[in-house]
């Protein structure tokens, strides 16, 4: 598989692991760049749930005029779903995208190895694990790389490209020509913890909660100040809530415990909603209950 071979013939067969919220929107940009996707999770209710929400986003593509009705056609033909490992033997390239904890990571691709290709290209949408870490823990470290889409993934343009230390030259321009068929921005970061996005972004939405927990102001008036003052499209609170807490939680701990610095424990407040299970629009409830009102969403 030749780097322009895939910006050309966009028809190679991608397997994405993991059916959730990262997972099944990579899916949907990589069947509407025409390229075949496998989909595989634990189980079939997991998958299914995954394919729905592929299936309806494609729909809106054809209605926003993005794809016709043939290309929509040919895309949900393209879609496969599956809890079979053995399944992605036919892969080009695998991109992972389950849990953010590098232990499930390396047992989901442990899991995968005897069944693919020794060419096959393993890629992990970590969002802060190291990829040399997740590499070495695979056979095929000059076949791994991160490959980091963003929430919502049909709708962010960047993908972060992570060679780790042992990822080769060619598995790189590959990634890169993958991200760019998908119609996507690639910008190649290095390896370090929470790459460029994460480690600029969480220490944001963490001291945001500090804001929220310290009665600096409350979770409207945090995210109005983001808004209004520094046009973000939203604010870091109703973000998080996007994101989900967990793995805003998650990622502050790996940049935590990788630099060693205090700076970046998460708040107490993010623990503790954590704890009780509130993380966020996945839940219906985070910093804000969902759906939105309408009142509550006009006042933002
Ligand atoms: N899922 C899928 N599509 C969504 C969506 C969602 N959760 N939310 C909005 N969209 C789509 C809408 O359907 C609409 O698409 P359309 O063209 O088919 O109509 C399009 O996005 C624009 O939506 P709206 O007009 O309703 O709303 P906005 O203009 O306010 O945009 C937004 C919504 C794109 C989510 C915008 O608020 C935004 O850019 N927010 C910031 C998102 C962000 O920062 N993401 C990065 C998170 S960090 C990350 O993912 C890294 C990870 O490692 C943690």
């Amino acid at each position: 598989m030749e780097h322009d071979q895939i910006a050309k013939s966009p028809n190679h067969i991608i397997a994405v692991v993991g059916a959730g919220q990262m997972g099944h929107g990579i899916a949907h940009v990589m069947l509407r760049a025409g390229h075949h996707v496998i989909l595989l999770d634990s189980s079939q209710d997991l998958t299914l749930a995954g394919a729905k929400r592929i299936i309806k986003g494609l729909a809106r593509d054809v209605e926003k005029e993005r794809l016709t009705d043939e290309q929509r056609h040919h895309a949900v033909a393209c879609l496969k779903t599956t809890t079979v490992a053995a399944d992605l033997a036919a892969a080009d390239v695998i991109i992972e995208a389950v849990t953010e904890k590098f232990d499930v990571k390396a047992a989901v691709f442990h899991s995968l190895e005897p069944h693919c290709r020794p060419e096959t290209i393993f890629a992990s949408n970590t969002s802060s694990i190291s990829i040399t870490r997740l590499a070495a823990a695979t056979a095929r470290p000059a076949k791994f790389v991160g490959l980091h889409f963003f929430n919502p993934v049909p709708v962010m343009k960047l993908v972060e490209v992570v060679p780790g230390l042992q990822t080769a030259p060619e598995t790189v321009e590959k990634a890169i020509a993958l991200a760019t068929s998908a119609g996507k921005t690639p910008v190649r970061v290095s390896d370090f913890p929470g790459f460029v996005s994460n480690r600029v972004l969480m220490p944001m939405i963490n001291e945001a909660v500090f804001c929220l927990m310290e009665g600096v102001a409350d979770a409207a008036g945090v995210d109005n100040v983001m808004k209004l003052g520094m046009n973000h499209p939203m604010g870091p609170l109703e973000l998080a809530d996007l994101i989900g807490l967990d793995v805003c939680r998650d990622i502050m701990m790996v940049l935590y415990e990788s630099f060693h610095d205090s700076k970046y424990r998460p708040c107490p407040l993010l623990e503790k909603m954590v704890a009780a299970g509130w993380l966020g629009c996945k839940t219906q409830r985070g910093f804000y209950t969902y759906p939105r009102e309408q009142a509550e969403s006009s006042k933002q």
